[in-house]
């Protein structure tokens, strides 16, 4: 694994997803062996989930596999749903979320999305946690650039340490103007479906010509091409999701050396960045 160092925390680069792990018990076996392969092999302990993932069943599959591990290794990323995201509602939510995931406090907590919330209510609640000992952390996920802005100007709104959004090689929307404010105001990005989630949006890229030579000349798989290209810089985290081991080894072949100048150049023509303002996509 490859980290980098925000607010002098040490957060690794890749970090596994859990959006539909844990829900079905016919193959929760295969995804907790996937999930402790990428903590045993990769050293993949930066771990995504949410309150809706499952109704929390994500979260508790995410236990049962950390109980089995020195709590400290892990950087639990969890998120609140914006309908829970009023006073009392911080303190329920990420109680009942701490406890599903049996730890004592998690590392960084999100607000889902926004869903038209006063943020200096959210901000409150927040850092209400992070004084309470629950959080280390908190951020936000889904936030355009005028979202970012209107938080900046709450009361300790700049505490925010992180926005978790939807980017990778074929949606790049945020580099125009989202990604620079962030880095430029100390917020961590952290990008999410870094494959493109859907297998139709994934087989796009995955399948083009352009895309599997470079790979190859790379040493790399698709996959990981995906993945590198999104971590180009080593400055944006990102996190993806696999529910099956060999595909998790496909995804982080050689994935942390870097792509030629040439290669991101030509992919580049294939997947363009934008020119101007994007609204920031969603899932
Ligand atoms: N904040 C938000 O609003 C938000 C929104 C979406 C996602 N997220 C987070 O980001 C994580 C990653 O995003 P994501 O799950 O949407 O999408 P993703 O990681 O881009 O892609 C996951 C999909 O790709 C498949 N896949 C992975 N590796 C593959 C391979 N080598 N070959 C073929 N298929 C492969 C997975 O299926 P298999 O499991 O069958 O391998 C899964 O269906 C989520 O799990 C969640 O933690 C956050």
């Amino acid at each position: 694994m490859e980290y980098l160092i925000h607010k002098s925390i040490k957060i690794p680069l890749i970090g596994f997803g859990t959006y539909g792990l844990g829900l079905y018990d016919e193959i929760t076996a295969e995804e907790e062996n996937t999930v402790k392969a990428g903590i045993e092999r990769f050293d993949m302990t930066l771990i995504d989930t949410a309150e809706s993932y499952g109704n929390g069943a994500s979260e508790s599959f995410i236990g049962r596999i950390i109980k089995n591990y020195d709590r400290e290794r892990f950087f639990i990323v969890d998120k609140i749903l914006p309908e829970n995201a009023f006073e009392d509602g911080f303190f329920t939510s990420c109680r009942k979320s701490i406890d599903r995931l049996g730890v004592d406090y998690i590392d960084l907590y999100l607000l889902h999305w926004r869903e038209g919330l006063k943020l200096q209510s959210v901000v409150d609640g927040m850092e209400n946690l992070v004084h309470s000992g629950m959080i280390k952390h908190w951020g936000v996920s889904n936030f355009d650039i005028d979202d970012m802005k209107e938080l900046f100007d709450c009361e300790n709104g700049d505490n925010c340490f992180c926005n978790q959004i939807l980017y990778n090689i074929s949606t790049r929307g945020a580099e125009y103007e989202l990604i620079p404010w962030c880095k430029g105001h100390g917020v961590l990005v952290m990008a999410y479906s870094p494959l493109c989630h859907r297998c139709s949006d994934r087989l796009t890229v995955v399948e083009n010509p352009l895309v599997k030579d470079i790979a190859a000349l790379e040493n790399k798989t698709s996959e990981s091409l995906m993945l590198s290209f999104v971590i180009r810089d080593k400055d944006i985290v990102t996190v993806f999701k696999t529910s099956k081991k060999d595909r998790l080894f496909v995804n982080m072949q050689n994935v942390f050396s870097p792509i030629t100048e040439e290669h991101y150049c030509a992919l580049s023509q294939l997947f363009k960045s934008p020119q101007r303002r994007i609204k920031l996509k969603t899932i």
